[in-house]
């Protein structure tokens, strides 16, 4: 895979699921019936991590998750460190089950916004989006919005953070918290929305 050149940090998505459940409970056999659509955000880790024969190692996402008692957690998934990553939906709910629980069952899992790795480029905190956003330093934030700024005429900052909403979208509070860009005029799903700032990102920072 050829090389994104980045300038120091990388890019990180920030889906926000409004109903996707923050805890271990549900059944891998009826994903979008138990889980709050879980599955749409699922499907935003391959689209964010995976290449056709690659794991992108210089991506990270955060999944926001806001639904059911154990809310609101975010799982934080490395591309640089993460194994096991597949292409398919299955799969994915395991390992963020496993993840889940066991930070559930974790020894020391840390108060609100700490972050504890509970498999390999897996880390999950107790708290919302602002223990996503706690550490985003001087990194601006791009929220992904239909009416926001066509992304083709945005000096995109390689090391930016990519908010995007789940089925339901993005709340106002969320919405106010960067600079709002549009990727075409057609409301897509999230994870074709990730797919494509990808394509944006290596369109403008990768050498061949
Ligand atoms: C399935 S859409 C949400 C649709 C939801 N019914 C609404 O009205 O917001 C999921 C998310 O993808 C992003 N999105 C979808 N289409 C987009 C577009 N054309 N440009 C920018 N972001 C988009 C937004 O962040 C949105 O919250």
């Amino acid at each position: 895979m050829p090389d994104r050149v980045l300038g120091g940090g990388v890019p990180r998505f920030v889906i926000i699921g409004r109903t996707a459940t923050a805890g271990a409970d549900f059944l891998l056999d009826d994903l979008p019936g138990t889980s709050g659509r879980l599955d749409v955000l699922l499907r935003c880790i391959r689209a964010a991590l995976l290449t056709s024969h690659g794991v992108r190692r210089d991506t990270v996402i955060d999944l926001v998750l806001l639904g059911g008692p154990e809310a609101p957690r975010v799982a934080r998934i490395d591309g640089a460190s993460a194994k096991f990553l597949r292409p398919d939906e299955r799969p994915l709910a395991t390992l963020l089950k496993k993840s889940l629980a066991a930070h559930a069952m974790h020894s020391d899992p840390g108060g609100e916004g700490c972050f504890v790795e509970v498999r390999p480029g897996i880390a999950i905190a107790r708290g919302g989006l602002e223990v996503a956003l706690a550490d985003r330093g001087r990194a601006p934030i791009y929220v992904l919005d239909e009416s926001g700024v066509d992304v083709r005429t945005v000096k995109l900052d390689p090391a930016g953070i990519f908010l995007i909403g789940d089925h339901q979208g993005l709340d106002e509070a969320a919405r106010a918290m960067g600079e709002p860009i549009s990727i075409g005029p057609v409301s897509l799903h999230s994870d074709d929305v990730v797919a494509i700032v990808a394509n944006e990102l290596d369109r403008a920072f990768t050498i061949r």
